[in-house]
């Protein structure tokens, strides 16, 4: 079964003797997805919602079917709270560009989690920056959890929105965004969450976590680059003035003014990336047919022989927990006196991809008292042999770089 699933990904077979351990960058993509979007670009490519031939009336309903299938994978409530963007950085900028003036004004505070990837911090910052609204940090623990006292310390009566991430690209740490939520609407907080690392890895659905926005990347789950999506509860995204203006956005226009169409096409300006959308509904159905229980198990298999075998190779530390269960097939890690971009150009020289750097969440090095670290991330395709070929290169680096021991 497991083996089956790697002959899905053309990306293997043409990269024989690479170990891609650098899944929470980006994830290969099965041959279907492929398929079907070069079947839209290639046999039946016409602009969607503009033409009344068939031709662009099949793209529309297939636009629109790819919407369906993505409000289906997250549960939510309806189809117009799926925006489709380019990437989870431009629905998280969509929202704090939009923010401006309606959800935050003068003297308003913004609670931004220290784990956030950038994406999730500097929209915000640009937005204190205009409006006059001020950031607030909100800590984690040594692991990377957020403790409930915490929060609710953390929040005081001008704190109008709570920007977290739903699982860190870090420490592969799942918040408790139900509970997070509920505390922060119990101050009328709003919470933007950032589902990135948690949407292609286990099952997500909005409207039981109850957050109010929630962005993620289709290249990280199957997908080609180039395609995102942003979850906005409904009421929220019908209050917000748009984000981009131009064709399509609008239901009248004259040299005065306009009326902006309805939602979801009101965020929607320009001809929209019809084929990356049907390429995403062709992931959402890979991932269904295949299914998380499946997937899930795999990472965790994958995650614990990981770190099993790391915990016994000296000098190595993980960073978090040292409990597999919390980290999602994310793995960050330092080895005492080597730099973790020498740690990954070993790595490189062995034919193993893995991350070095600060991973776009550099005030949670900085907090961490961290310059940078190396991090190896797993997707259900990987085998154990790749895991095992890791380990044996992580465990001759310090030798290679001239220590005894
Ligand atoms: N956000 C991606 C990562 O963590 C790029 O690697």
């Amino acid at each position: 079964m497991h083996n089956s699933l790697r002959n899905d990904f053309p990306f293997f077979a043409n990269n024989p003797g690479l170990v891609y351990l650098d899944n929470s960058a980006t994830s290969q993509v099965p041959a279907c997805v492929i398929d079907r979007l070069n079947r839209y670009d290639l046999l039946e490519k016409a602009s969607p919602f503009r033409g009344l031939y068939p031709r662009s009336v099949q793209a529309t309903d297939d636009y629109e079917h790819a919407r369906d299938l993505v409000r289906d994978f997250i549960h939510a409530r309806s189809s117009q709270e799926i925006i489709f963007t380019r990437n989870a950085t431009e629905s998280l900028n969509l929202v704090a560009y939009c923010a401006g003036g309606t959800l935050i004004h003068p003297g308003d505070e913004i609670l931004v989690g220290i784990t956030e990837h950038h994406s999730n911090l500097l929209p915000w910052q640009q937005l204190a920056k205009r409006t006059g609204a001020a950031i607030r940090t909100l800590f984690c623990t040594r692991d990377g959890s957020f403790r409930a006292e915490d929060i609710d310390r953390a929040m005081n009566e001008h704190t109008r929105l709570l920007a977290i991430t739903h699982m860190s690209n870090v420490f592969g740490q799942i918040n408790d965004l139900q509970s997070i939520a509920q505390a922060a609407h119990s101050r009328n907080v709003l919470v933007v969450a950032d589902g990135c690392q948690s949407v292609p890895h286990i099952p997500v659905n909005v409207s039981e976590l109850g957050v109010d926005f929630l962005a993620f990347s289709g290249h990280k789950m199957l997908c080609p680059m180039g395609i995102g999506v942003l979850y906005g509860r409904k009421s929220l995204l019908e209050s917000l003035p748009p984000f981009l203006t131009g064709g399509e956005m609008i239901e009248d226009v004259t040299m005065d003014g306009a009326v902006w169409a309805p939602l979801p096409q009101k965020f929607e300006a320009g001809t929209v990336n019809t084929g990356g959308a049907i390429a995403l509904g062709e992931a959402v159905s890979y991932y269904n047919r295949v299914g998380f229980e499946v997937m899930m198990a795999r990472e965790a298999a994958l995650t614990r022989r990981l770190m099993d075998g790391m915990a016994v190779i000296p000098h190595v530390r993980i960073v978090g927990s040292s409990d597999p269960d919390r980290h999602h097939g994310i793995v960050t890690f330092t080895i005492d006196g080597v730099h973790p971009h020498d740690i990954s150009a070993i790595m490189a020289d062995q034919g193993i991809a893995i991350r070095a750097g600060h991973h776009c969440a550099q005030p949670l090095h900085a907090y961490l008292g961290i310059n940078a670290t190396s991090r190896a991330s797993i997707m259900f395709y990987n085998t154990e042999a790749e895991i095992d070929a890791f380990l044996t290169v992580l465990s001759e680096i310090r030798g290679a770089m001239g220590y005894a021991d």
